[in-house]
């Protein structure tokens, strides 16, 4: 077990001009300043960004035990929390995390979902902080970037390892449509949920068979807990989940049999709360649930049985969480409009193609030289994504969210912003995708982190229109 100092190292620095420090912090004191979520003024173009709060963390990844199922497994963790701290901010607000790594190996932060640059201190995937490195990421909330997001490491080939065992972290961002008075009035939970295995009580490491089929738990984590019962003082929860499993879907539903509410995919509001049946929230989806609750009222989520085209180890526990109603009125009304964010415009170009199957997309392999899809800076473009292998591959693209069209295997519309979608075998989604705001590279890739591991995954470039 890792727990001693690091060896000092300066942090790595991506876009530094030469000669001068940047925003470097050297030494622990300076580190130690930075109290989490304290928030302080900037002065304008220090960093190049514009004078906004900064909103402080510090993030060290580091190899820690803790208790769970009566065992004492050894996880690779972000200050030693399962899951990872809830990083949280405003839009227009600086996000700072000064990032240790801690592990026996080169990691780095992917911030999922969040629109902001694929480059620099930002949502730079293609750093390799090595063990005892250190890296200032800092990037700026843009207007309308408010939602639920979550952290987790991207370093090339070793991003299905670092998550199984415990690497991942909720990140949630603040806006106007916060305070939408039908949706405020509900009571936020954030729950990170993820499936473990702990055969022997450590975590189970991956196997020949995992990397085909993604490596799956037989139990569902939630918020580091085994099946919680949350209390909810006023009338109603909005609980907003993060499947942060390595390759498992979660088939999520009421155990009372009545259907969801869901107000949100990918942290993006709908025009209204949509109801279901059922949901199911891929890997690395997130989905907001509204739920009224009266007093003493319980309402069990549970995880129903789904078939993604491989075996896959039962689930122990069908029931994930509870809620439970302590207020003392009547539960509270679903809202019956959200303030979602509009549709994009109608696309420009002819549709880009992509063919999922085993480890390939269009029949390649990840090449990081390689770009696979070039656009313009502006361009709004249709995406064609088909599913033609033989089992589920939930497909997500960074840094510019997109509008689901519809699907042809899905009756009822499946219309509206996400940056996750699952595909069942056969199935072909339209997506439209404006490419606005940054230039630079980055990837699309299917979440079943093993495949993209093991190269299921294309890079885009935008450029300068
Ligand atoms: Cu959540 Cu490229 O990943
Ligand atoms: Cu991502
Ligand atoms: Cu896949």
């Amino acid at each position: 077990m890792n727990t001693g100092a690091p060896p000092k190292r300066p942090l790595l620095d991506a876009d530094r001009p030469s000669g001068r420090c940047g925003p470097c912090v050297s030494r622990r004191t300076a580190l130690g300043a930075l109290a989490a979520g304290a928030a302080a003024l900037v002065a304008p173009g220090r960093w190049g960004l514009r004078a906004a709060p900064v909103r402080s963390y510090e993030l060290v990844a580091e190899p820690a035990r803790r208790s769970l199922l009566g065992a004492r497994p050894q996880w690779w963790l972000y200050n030693r929390s399962l899951p990872g701290p809830v990083i949280e901010a405003r839009e227009g607000e600086v996000v700072r995390i000064a990032f240790t790594n801690r592990l026996p190996e080169p990691t780095n932060l992917h911030f999922h979902g969040l629109h902001i640059p694929p480059q620099g201190r930002a949502d730079n995937i293609y750093l390799d902080i090595p063990p005892g490195g250190r890296f200032l990421y800092e990037f700026q909330l843009p207007p309308g970037s408010a939602g639920l997001y979550w952290y987790h490491p991207h370093r090339h080939r070793l991003v299905a390892r670092q998550m199984w065992r415990g690497l991942a972290g909720a990140l949630v961002v603040r806006g106007p449509e916060d305070a939408f008075p039908a949706l405020a009035a509900f009571e936020e939970r954030i729950v990170l949920l993820r499936d473990v295995a702990l055969p022997e009580g450590e975590l189970s490491p991956h196997g020949v068979r995992d990397w085909h089929k993604g490596k799956e738990g037989d139990w569902v984590v939630a918020n580091g807990g085994i099946e919680p019962v949350f209390p909810v003082a006023r009338g109603g929860v909005r609980l907003r989940l993060v499947n942060a499993s390595n390759a498992r879907p979660l088939h999520l539903a009421r155990g009372d049999g009545r259907p969801l509410a869901v107000a949100a995919v990918d942290g993006r509001l709908l025009p209204r709360p949509r109801m279901v049946a059922s949901y199911l929230l891929p890997p690395a989806g997130r989905v907001d649930l509204l739920v009224p609750l009266g007093r003493e009222e319980e309402v069990p989520l549970v995880a129903l049985r789904y078939n993604r085209g491989v075996p896959a180890p039962r689930l122990r526990n069908r029931f994930l969480l509870g809620l439970r109603g302590e207020g003392s009125g009547p539960p509270l009304p679903l809202p019956d409009r959200l303030p979602a964010p509009p549709p994009p415009p109608a696309p420009e170009r002819a549709p880009e193609r992509l063919a999922l199957s085993m480890f390939f997309i269009n029949g390649r392999s990840y090449r990081r030289e390689r770009v696979d899809v070039r656009r313009r800076l502006g361009e709004v473009q249709l995406w064609r994504v088909e599913n033609v292998g033989s089992m589920d591959h939930p497909f997500h693209l960074h840094t510019w969210p997109f509008y689901v069209l519809g699907s042809n295997r899905r009756p009822a519309p499946v219309a509206g912003w996400a940056d996750t979608v699952n595909l069942r075998p056969g199935e072909v989604l339209e997506l439209l995708v404006p490419f606005v705001g940054y230039t630079g590279r980055t990837v699309f890739h299917c979440h079943v982190v093993e495949h993209a591991d093991r190269g299921m995954m294309g890079t885009v470039e935008v450029v300068e229109g």
